[in-house]
Order: C-alpha cells, then sequence, then structure tokens
C-alpha cells in the first residue's frame, strides 16, 4: 500500500518526481484551487493558450526544471460549485493512474484551498481516491508488463491533525484491494476450500476473530439441501464458512451473508459462454464479507459481527443437480429447480435460514451477484437494494450516500411471490422472466421470516468491463466500504 503523508506547507514539501496542481472551472476556463502566486509561472502558458480547461479528471502533464520536481501535474476538478468528496475521490484517481503510467513514484499533491466542502471530507476524498486506484492485479503478466504504482504522496497543506482518517482507510482500502484480489484470481484457484482458508487466516489479525467450516459431512448432518443440491456437480465440496468477530455484547449482532459462487457455469442449464467468461465474479459478495471481516479485526471495532459465506461451484457434468428435481431446503421448505443457473438463491436460501436459527441475528444483510437482471434495470455502476425494514434502508442508504457506492432501492412486491408457487413443492426458482432481480430477492425472503433483512443483488457493479474513476480493472470490491461505514455508524448510535 502507498504512502500518504502531511506536509505543513509548500516550502517545506520533500522532493518528489511530480507536482500535482489542482483547478477548479470557472466560465470555461481553468483557475487554480489554491493560493500560491509564485506557481504562477507554472501553468500560465497551459492556461492561456487554453489546452487545460480543468474539466473532471482532467490531466496535463509537462515538465519543468523546478527546484524539488521535474513534473508538473495540472489535474482539473471540474466546477467548485458541483465538487464533492466523490470528486475528489475520481480525480485523485485520475491523477494516480496518469502517474502510474509513466511510471512515476512519488508525488506531491497541493491540496485545494478554494473548495466549498470541509477541508476533512476533500482531504478524505483525496487519501481514498489514491489508496482505491493504487491497485493492480497482474500476477499473469510477465515481470516488465506489470504496472507501476505510487509509493508514496505527500498533501501539501495537511497537517497530520488534517488527517486522524488516515491508518483508519489504508485499512479499509486494503480490505477492498484483498476482496478485489479474490474475484480477479482464477476460479480454480479460489475455490470454496481456499476462501475458507483465507477466512481461517483472518484469526491471525485478532483473538476476536473466530472461524467455523461446516464441511461437507455437517451440510448434510445440518440437512442443507439447497447447498448440497448446487455443489454436487462440482469436484471440490461446498462449504459454509462462518467468521465470527466479537468485540461487544451479542445483544446486538449483525450478519453478513456474502454469496460464495466460486465459478458459476450456470450447471444443466449451461450459460452462454459469453455469458460465462465473468463468472469467477461470482463469488464477490463472500469477498466482499471477507474483506470486511479483516477491517473489522484491524480496526478492533466495538461490534458483533458475523460474516456467513455458502461456498460452492455450480458446475457441469454427470453428478450436476437437475432440472425439474425437487430438493429440501435447511428451513425445511422444498423447491423445485426449474433452472439450475438460478443457484445463487440457493445457497443463500441455506446460508439465510442457518443464520437465523442458529446466530440470533439483529439484522441480517446479505450481498450477491444474484441476477444479471440488476444491471439491466439500473446500469453497471449502481446495485439494487431490497428489505423488508425501512430503518435498515435508511442507514444502508446513508452509508452509500458517504462512500460512492450507488444503491437503489428495488420493491419486494409481493403480489409476484405468485410466479414462485411450485405443481409439486413448495417453491419453484424461478419466475416468468420479467423483473429477475425482484423475484431473486422474494425468493430469499421466504427464508428470512421475520428478521430485519436487507439484500444487495449486485450482478452490476461487483465487476466493471472497463476501468473507471477509483476502480480499476474486473473487480471493484464494492461492498466492502459500504459494510465498514454501515458497521460503523450502527456502533456509534450504541
Ligand atoms: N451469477 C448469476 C448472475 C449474474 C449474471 C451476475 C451476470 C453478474 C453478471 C446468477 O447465478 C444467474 O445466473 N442468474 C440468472 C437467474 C435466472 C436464471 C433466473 C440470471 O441472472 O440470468
Ligand atoms: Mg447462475
Ligand atoms: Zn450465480
Amino acid at each position: 500500500m502507498m504512502k500518504i503523508v502531511g506536509c505543513k506547507s509548500f516550502s517545506n514539501r520533500k522532493s518528489s518526481d511530480c507536482l500535482i496542481l489542482p483547478f477548479f472551472q470557472q466560465e470555461k476556463k481553468a483557475v487554480p484551487a489554491f493560493s500560491q502566486k509564485k506557481l504562477e509561472g507554472f501553468f500560465s502558458k497551459p492556461l492561456t493558450l487554453g489546452d487545460f480547461t480543468a474539466k473532471t479528471a482532467e490531466i496535463l502533464l509537462f515538465y519543468e526544471n523546478g527546484q524539488k520536481e521535474e513534473r508538473v501535474l495540472l489535474l482539473g476538478l471540474g466546477k467548485a460549485s458541483e465538487f464533492t468528496q466523490e470528486v475528489a475521490r475520481t480525480t485523485a484517481a485520475a491523477a494516480c493512474l496518469a502517474l502510474r503510467n509513466k511510471k512515476i513514484k512519488s508525488a506531491s499533491y497541493l491540496i485545494p484551498e478554494l473548495a466549498l466542502i470541509p477541508k476533512k471530507d476533500f482531504l478524505r476524498g483525496i487519501t481514498e481516491g489514491l489508496f482505491l486506484s493504487n491497485y493492480a492485479f497482474d500476477k499473469f503478466k510477465v515481470e516488465d508488463q506489470r504496472s507501476s504504482l505510487l509509493s508514496v504522496v505527500s498533501l501539501i497543506g495537511a497537517e497530520p491533525k488534517d488527517l486522524p482518517f488516515l491508518a483508519h482507510d489504508q485499512i479499509v482500502a486494503e480490505g477492498v484491494h484483498m476482496s478485489r484480489d479474490l474475484v480477479n484470481d482464477n476460479a480454480d484457484n479460489i475455490t470454496p476450500q481456499k476462501l475458507a482458508e483465507v477466512a481461517k487466516s483472518l484469526e491471525k489479525l485478532s483473538s476476536k476473530i473466530k472461524v467455523r467450516i461446516l464441511h461437507k459431512k455437517d451440510l448434510q448432518k445440518e440437512k442443507m439441501g439447497l447447498l448440497l443440491a448446487v455443489g454436487q456437480g462440482a469436484s471440490v465440496d461446498p462449504l459454509l464458512i462462518i467468521v465470527e468477530y466479537r468485540a461487544s455484547s451479542p445483544s446486538d449482532h449483525t450478519v453478513l451473508v456474502g454469496k460464495g459462487l466460486t465459478y458459476d457455469t450456470g450447471g444443466l442449464s449451461l450459460k452462454p459462454s459469453t455469458s460465462m467468461d465473468t463468472m469467477k465474479s461470482d463469488m464477490a459478495g463472500a469477498a466482499a464479507v471477507l474483506g470486511t471481516m479483516r477491517v473489522l479485526a484491524l480496526l478492533d471495532l466495538p461490534l458483533c459481527v458475523t460474516g456467513v459465506i455458502p461456498a460452492t461451484e455450480n458446475a457441469i457434468g454427470s453428478r450436476s443437480y437437475k432440472p425439474g428435481d425437487v430438493h429440501r431446503s435447511y428451513l425445511g421448505k422444498t423447491v423445485e429447480v426449474m433452472n439450475t443457473d438460478a443457484e445463487g438463491r440457493l445457497v443463500l436460501a441455506d446460508a439465510l435460514a442457518y443464520s437465523v436459527k442458529k446466530l440470533k441475528p439483529s439484522r441480517i444483510i446479505d450481498i450477491a451477484t444474484l441476477t444479471g437482471a440488476v444491471s439491466i434495470a439500473l446500469g453497471e455502476e449502481i446495485a439494487g437494494l431490497f428489505s423488508n425494514e425501512e430503518s435498515l434502508v435508511k442507514k444502508i442508504e446513508e452509508a452509500s450516500g458517504r462512500t460512492g457506492e450507488l444503491l437503489w432501492r428495488l420493491p419486494l412486491h409481493g403480489d409476484y411471490s405468485e410466479q414462485l408457487k411450485s405443481d409439486i413443492a413448495d417453491l419453484k426458482n424461478i419466475g416468468n422472466g420479467k423483473g429477475g432481480s425482484i423475484l431473486g430477492a422474494l425468493f430469499l425472503k421466504e427464508f428470512v421470516e421475520k428478521i430485519p433483512w436487507a439484500h444487495i443483488d449486485f450482478g452490476s457493479s461487483a465487476w466493471l468491463a472497463k476501468p473507471k474513476g477509483y476502480y480499476t480493472t474486473h473487480a471493484t470490491g464494492v461492498g466492502v466500504r459500504l459494510f465498514v461505514e454501515f458497521l460503523e455508524s450502527i456502533s456509534q448510535k450504541k
């Protein structure tokens, strides 16, 4: 992880590879967001020539015989009136990526003085943007093709007292990176057993973490018929991974459930090959939960949280579970499997019912790449949120507003549950094909009973085809910051 340091004044700054100067846009022209008269010589040319107009995330990199830097990067922040913490994040990310492209290792960022938002907010935005965009997954590339990372950025104008969140946000960003690493890696490497190993390794970080694994024979004993059915075609066994973090009274207990499909072929209801090639990401919910548990352990937050991960592969083969067959869930309800590709809701149903019955939760939040339909509804940057509890929705939406992980609430429209009726079982696992994300959520609702519950369907935002802002290629790590922010907000209420 890169080091971010504060530096009190411009004249005190250390030498670095590049000086980053931020600008706002005013009447289509760039105006400096800082008041350093002596710097004007650095940027008068591109401004008078109109080559740089400070559009949001606009970059101009040039070379100077500066005393402490040989390069200057002009960074556009857009209009001052539209400047938010999220803009601070995305523009810092744009600068980070531009520097990484040139294999630059160190920079000094002259922080804006003329922003309309509180100093702490944009400082935090800048640091988050830098941490989150300074990530690469290139272990499969030859050494000289690997991307370069920034190693140190100094924030000019920030004193240590302005950066109280720095250590905290670095730990959170490491959680995000861990989650991205798990999603980006090969499905053949990130098996259910590997997820269990990663979970187990969290015990070393804190004595407040305890990990329990239910192996196949335990799942049989517990009668988790749906998780077992989904997993029966794979050469690796299904597991239920339970990560307990106990740092406060269990009277307030949040359970986070993450879909852990280490690969989703669709099973016998096979996916077309072009829909399959991102399906190593079908454990992104599990990765978000594991990343969050790591952050909790390292921040030592006063909370009681359990992560529950049904982990398995939805494989195709002679032992695969079969369309038309009926399986009995942990809760007891039977399910006619009309499409083996609607497997996420099956494994989550058992994990949710187990959580309700065994863990005495105050609330459950599940996160899952549950449907492709959610990206039809909301596009690839927004996740669907479903819930049976208004106050829970409010807190999750507040957390999302702060972290920039976009969510939009979708309805648990009860009438559609008719579609889940089966002629031969208690439920079937798909509806008529319309409102696919709602049907997935309604299916899950059958297994949570009256517990306050929220379901995040990020079949949209768990994975991006192309990098954007502080999201790097493929895995976004969405969920980790959201959960940490949410959990911190409820720990403060107590
Ligand atoms: N893992 C997929 C959902 C998914 C698809 C996530 C694309 C991200 C990108 C899930 O298991 C699935 O296959 N859902 C089906 C449900 C359908 C069969 C009712 C879907 O969305 O097509
Ligand atoms: Mg599927
Ligand atoms: Zn799936």
